[in-house]
């Protein structure tokens, strides 16, 4: 190489995605944040002098690379701890692997600590763990356990932010757990960048990577979401985990959902639902039909579909409200769904059903703060927004899914039966479905399943 070594290489890194880049920007092109960017070294003076030191970690000897035959590597099935919360286990794959680096992500207050302390309560007899505090400290730490009514005996807790000094205690403490929150608190000697900065948090959490990798210690990441980009949010470390769970709920609602969005050891958008009560959070195992508003009876915009995040089905309820806007250019807002999604099923709706919003509001929610990503939401979306139009409530104990295509065709969605299944044990009477989602007996268990072709009919049959 031509450059010198004690030069140190350096990249340019979005605070909010991670994106990076080999020269300065203003605006980031992956997400479209405006400066974002901060300059990182990719390997600092010292590391790039001494290759040995940077290849061999702070401990463990590295093997010579060599080639082998997969066929003849040892595929011993990682071993899985339970972290005795059946929804934790389900949202990690099964249960915590071994030397896992999983991050948990989310906004701040909504019970990410909580939730890691009472998983490292629980599994302490089986896997001795270290909680590191970097936000809080440990009288706090020690006051929530005591709270939550958690075993104080056998939990052990660091008050540290400097990595370097963390692993010298847990190459003594020698812990098969370790919990780092916050990992934006955490930083390292070999940078002079401020803690929270990109480079910090991301040198911070290659060293516990590393340390995770050497050791078999399982390692959970606390990552704050951030707003703004004066502290690098934690997705600029999703692509160097394991895992990469994230809280979803309302501040309003006690409840909370935690989705895997990336998952090395199992499925990805698997969710699990939590409840936060007096006692910290507690799981929901049976979380069918939290997410309706139970607000009595039909109310006009509402419209229940049955969605299929992660490996079961759920209920929830889409609002729509539809209003007359004084404006030249309506708004279209959207929580829980995808926005751009919205605006295409608007011009499907005025296109294939002849129904016209181009003058008003349109204002969309998911109840109960979840996230909907699958397409089944196409069809309770649109008939929402016709309720609201003619603020007219759908027929009682009806409920909806299914694709809308551009041509005004309603597709099917994966899993039909099992959501009708779901549908008709909630005491639902009547189910409007893609046609090729419908038993040909026009009936589920005594719900009348309505299957529909185009959007049209599914229009007439609202
Ligand atoms: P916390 O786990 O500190 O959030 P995070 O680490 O994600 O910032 O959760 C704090 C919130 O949870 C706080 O608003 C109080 C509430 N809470 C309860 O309602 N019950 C409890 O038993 C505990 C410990 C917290
Ligand atoms: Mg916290």
């Amino acid at each position: 190489m031509a450059k010198p070594a004690s030069k140190a290489r350096t990249a340019y890194v979005c605070s909010e995605c991670g994106a990076d880049y080999a020269k300065w920007q203003g605006q980031c092109e992956a997400c479209g944040a405006w400066n974002t960017l901060s300059e990182i070294a990719l390997e600092t003076a010292a590391q790039a002098k001494s290759p040995a030191s940077r290849r061999s970690g702070w401990a463990g000897k590295v093997d010579a690379p060599k080639v082998t035959p997969l066929a003849q590597v040892q595929t011993d099935e990682q071993a899985r701890a339970s972290t005795g919360i059946g929804e934790f286990d389900r949202v990690l794959g099964g249960g915590l692997a071994e030397g896992a680096v999983v991050l948990v992500g989310g906004d701040p207050g909504i019970g990410k600590s909580t939730l890691l302390l009472q998983a490292l309560a629980q599994m302490a007899p089986a896997l001795p763990g270290l909680y590191v505090t970097g936000e809080e400290s440990l009288a706090q730490v020690a006051g929530r356990a005591q709270r939550l009514g958690l075993p104080l005996e056998g939990l052990q807790a660091l008050a540290e932010t400097c990595v370097e000094r963390i692993l010298e205690h847990a190459v003594k403490a020698r812990p098969r757990l370790l919990i780092a929150d916050s990992i934006q608190t955490l930083w390292t000697e070999t940078l002079t960048a401020a803690p929270g900065s990109v480079s910090q948090v991301r040198e911070a959490a290659a060293r516990l990577v590393r340390y995770a990798k050497e050791t078999g210690t399982a390692v959970f990441l606390v990552g704050h979401v951030t707003k703004e980009g004066g502290i690098a949010g934690p997705r600029v470390l999703e692509h160097m985990v394991d895992a990469v769970l994230y809280f979803e709920g309302d501040s309003g609602s006690r409840f909370r959902v935690l989705r895997a969005f990336k998952n090395r050891f199992g499925a990805v958008n698997e969710l699990g639902v939590f409840a936060m009560s007096d006692r910290g959070l507690r799981e929901v195992s049976n979380p069918s039909a939290i997410f309706l508003s139970g607000s009595g009876g039909p109310q006009p915009g509402s419209c229940v579909m049955v969605t299929r995040e992660g490996t079961r089905p759920l209920l929830v309820e889409v609002q729509a409200l539809v209003d007359a806007s004084p404006l030249s250019n309506p708004r279209r807002v959207v929580v829980g769904l995808e926005g751009n999604r919205l605006a295409m099923l608007l011009a499907v709706l005025h296109r294939h059903g002849g129904v016209m919003v181009g003058d008003q509001d349109v204002f969309v929610n998911v109840v109960g703060g979840i996230r909907v990503q699958e397409t089944a939401a196409d069809l309770p979306v649109l008939l929402a927004v016709l309720s609201s139009l003619r603020d007219r409530p759908l027929p009682e104990k009806t409920v909806a899914f299914g694709e809308v295509g551009l041509s005004g065709e309603i597709r099917p969605v994966p899993n039909g039966e099992e959501r009708l299944k779901e549908a008709a044990t909630h005491g639902f009477r009547r189910a409007i479905v893609p046609k090729a989602n419908a038993p040909k007996s026009g009936g589920y268990k005594g719900m009348e399943v309505i299957g529909v072709e185009r959007l049209s009919q599914a229009l007439e049959q609202a």
